[in-house]
């Protein structure tokens, strides 16, 4: 296996091929955000498998990761829609038939608009619900099985270590506090966190672990570019960052890769907030 040189999307502290022989499943793999997670897992010696609805989107971003490392395997399954159980479910099955098994899952499909309540029709704050709730639902749903066979090899770890059987959520921070604009995405993550928690109540015992990650905003990213298009200068809004700076890609990549690493086998049940402490400033001080 022969790999490129490390670059500005993966810090360098990761082993090459800690995730050699494991699969990952995920979901809005070909967004921004989802995009970095899949690069990095596959540089670091693992195959993926993308999951998104728009097919052309999926497909070529399933091929582009797969350039980054010799040998990589990357499935893109366009036209998959998360609020579909039954899309979803033959997509993992399909992954496991082609890639071997399910070792790691990320569910980060998402829907997001910036609205007032006052122009959120019920339909709206519906639609959020339903690909964010409901989907990250489908996905564990879907792939559970998989991720059951996949811990149940953990005394035979990879020669790096690596155990699979983790499910990670894309989650945010807006609901710590409340966020104008953003009630429909602030209900759906709060239940997102629950669930991730459940999980891992009820499948650690498996050997599974079950987590979130909450970035804050995120340079490169569709939720950036509204952002940025706000009335409020780049400039305050960036001195509202505690850390000074806004997050990257390879921020979101790092903690992704940590949490799937040996490294964060004892970590479950939890969030990992990945943004500068900026959520402590939200709506004030
Ligand atoms: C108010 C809106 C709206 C808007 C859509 N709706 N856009 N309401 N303001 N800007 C309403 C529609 O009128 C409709 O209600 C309902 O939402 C469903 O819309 P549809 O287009 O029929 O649904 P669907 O095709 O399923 O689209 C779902 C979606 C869409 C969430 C509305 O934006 C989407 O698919 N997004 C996926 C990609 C995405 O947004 N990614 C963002 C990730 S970034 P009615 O009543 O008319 O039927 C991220 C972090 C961002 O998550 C952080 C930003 C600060």
């Amino acid at each position: 296996m022969s790999f490129p040189p490390r670059s500005e999307y993966l810090s360098a502290v990761w082993a090459d091929g800690i995730f050699a022989n494991r699969v990952l499943f995920i979901t809005g793999g070909a967004g921004s955000i989802g995009s970095a997670q899949t690069r990095a897992f596959v540089r670091l010696g693992g195959n993926a498998c993308i999951i998104g609805r728009n097919v052309q989107k999926t497909e070529a971003a399933a091929k582009e990761i797969a350039k980054i490392r010799d040998g990589a395997r990357v499935l893109g399954l366009g036209g998959v829609d998360v609020r579909s159980f039954d899309a979803l479910k033959a997509a993992a099955d399909r992954c496991v038939k082609e890639l071997g098994s399910i070792d790691f899952v990320i569910a980060g499909a998402a829907g997001n608009f910036i609205a007032p309540i006052s122009g959120l029709s019920p339909n709206a704050f519906k639609a959020v619900i339903e690909i964010d709730t409901i989907g990250t639902f489908n996905t564990i749903k879907a792939t559970i099985p998989y991720l059951i066979e996949s811990a149940s090899q953990n005394p035979n770890p990879n020669s790096s270590g690596t155990t699979g059987g983790r499910f990670l959520s894309v989650s945010a921070t807006f609901h710590y506090t409340g966020m104008p604009l953003q009630a429909h995405v602030s209900a759906a993550k709060a239940a997102i966190d629950s669930l991730m928690g459940s999980v891992a109540l009820e499948y650690g015992p498996y050997g599974i672990t079950a987590n979130s990650v909450a970035p804050g905003g995120i340079e490169g990213t569709e939720g950036m570019e509204r952002l940025a298009s706000s009335a409020i200068s780049r400039e305050d809004q960036t001195k509202s960052v505690p850390s000074g700076r806004w997050g990257s890609l390879r921020d979101i990549a790092d903690a992704t890769v940590f949490l799937f690493s040996d490294a964060g086998n004892y970590v479950n049940g939890t969030t990992l907030v990945v943004d500068g402490a900026a959520w402590r400033r939200q709506g004030g001080a």
